[in-house]
């Protein structure tokens, strides 16, 4: 079958990736889906399954480092879009290995870039209707204050876009214009590999796009981060291992919504531009904790709250980013994009996932996973 493009999505056997392969999959059947991705602790194919056998779907195991072989591959297959999720993710695993952050998400994206580059430039038409599309994070936005100027503790209620109320706990908010101030191995990585993409137009001409995104929660993702790995720790009633003193604040979007934002942006975004994408959504980690205990205790028939002494609070994290909180206004006033789940579904949803899915759950935290969270929990 002849396809319409060739759209190569790394890292899309992680959590973001595999709802932005799905969606692509299933939404354009005259594309080609080239999933690439090295299947790392955090790839799973599993997440892919519903999908796998559909005729404009392929997996690539391919390390995003190797240049040579993303150069063949982008040739061979004419890839005429890229959309770059891959890298290392977690902030924990970020401050205990900082080398595996910048070889995957600064020498990798790099890689893939200068392969992209190559063939493009080699062929008549250049650059013409060529994307390169790099996934990126808040956190090079570095962390807001919790602070009002009239003294007003917050949190308070605002006025957001087209949000009618928001919570938020502080004024300030990260723009597309931001300063990059990135304090984690994490956050220094993706700023890294931003710079370089945004070098790339800059320097040589090609077309790319950059998208900085809240928190995402919602189904498959790795049961390390927050969400996931205290529904699977209510479940089973271990402790639930909270940093500081639960104070820290977090901008949590849907993982579909940012999926369909990726979509639209993919389709509709202006080259060279930068666009925020989050939901006006705050939480402060133990408002959010006590949110997960309830809806797990009901959804389970417990009495709601039984299990709140399951909040154990342990040693902060290094360098713990206070506050996180997105300015979506851009998006949504030049593109049209809303969230189209109110967090309360989406909390329940994912919950309700996490549940029905124990066979997800328990295949990924065993066996050598399971090393990783006794590590873990030893240093917490
Ligand atoms: P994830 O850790 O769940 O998945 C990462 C994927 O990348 C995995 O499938 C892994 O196997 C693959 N990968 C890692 N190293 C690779 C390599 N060298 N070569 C090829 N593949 C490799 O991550 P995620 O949470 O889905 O995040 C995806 C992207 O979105 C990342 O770039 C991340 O920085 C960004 N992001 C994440 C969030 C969030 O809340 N999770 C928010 C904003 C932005
Ligand atoms: P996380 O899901 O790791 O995302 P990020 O660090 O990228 O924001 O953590 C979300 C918040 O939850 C963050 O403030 C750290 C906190 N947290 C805990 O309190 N305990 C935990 O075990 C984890 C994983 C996170």
């Amino acid at each position: 079958m002849k396809f319409k493009r060739t759209i190569i999505i790394t890292g899309g056997a992680g959590f973001i990736g595999s709802h932005v392969v799905r969606l692509f999959v299933n939404k354009y059947p005259d594309y080609k889906i080239i999933n690439l991705d090295k299947l790392t602790y955090a790839g799973n194919l599993a997440n892919l399954s519903d999908i796998e056998n559909k005729p404009n779907y392929q997996f690539v195991k391919m390390d995003i480092c190797n240049f040579q072989e993303i150069y063949e591959l982008i040739k061979t297959q004419h890839a005429d879009g890229i959309i770059h999720l891959a890298a290392e993710s977690h902030v924990d695993r970020s401050i205990k290995d900082p080398f595996t952050f910048a070889q995957t998400n600064v020498m990798g994206t790099l890689s893939m870039l200068q392969a992209a580059k190559l063939y493009w430039e080699s062929l008549p038409e250049k650059y013409e209707g060529k994307l390169f599309y790099h996934i990126s994070t808040d956190e090079v936005y570095g962390a807001l204050e919790m602070t009002h100027p009239n003294g007003v503790t917050p949190p308070f209620t605002t006025k957001a876009s087209s949000q009618s109320k928001h919570m938020a706990y502080g004024t300030a908010f990260f723009t597309e214009t931001g300063k990059y101030q990135p304090h984690s191995p994490y956050s220094a990585s993706k700023a890294s590999s931003d710079h370089f993409v945004r070098s790339f137009h800059d320097t040589y001409g090609m077309p790319v796009i950059v998208t900085n995104c809240s928190n995402n929660y919602g189904p498959y993702q790795f049961p390390e981060k927050l969400i996931p790995l205290f529904i699977n720790n209510i479940v089973h009633r271990k402790p639930l291992p909270v940093y500081g003193k639960g104070e820290n604040v977090r901008d949590w979007l849907y993982v579909v919504d940012h999926a369909r934002a990726i979509d639209l942006i993919f389709h509709k975004g202006v080259i060279a531009e930068t666009y925020n994408i989050g939901g006006f959504n705050e939480w402060k980690n133990i408002d959010l904790i006590k949110v997960l205990i309830n809806t797990v205790d009901s959804i389970l028939g417990r009495r709601p709250g039984e299990d709140m002494d399951l909040i154990t609070y342990v040693t902060d994290r290094a360098g713990h980013d206070m506050r996180y909180a997105i300015d979506s206004t851009k998006l949504q006033r030049e593109l049209g994009w809303e969230p189209s789940l109110q967090f309360e579904e989406g909390i329940e949803e994912t919950v309700k996932w996490y549940l029905d899915n124990q066979a997800w759950m328990d295949n990924v935290t065993s066996g050598d996973y399971q090393n990783y969270y006794k590590e873990m929990y030893e240093t917490k």
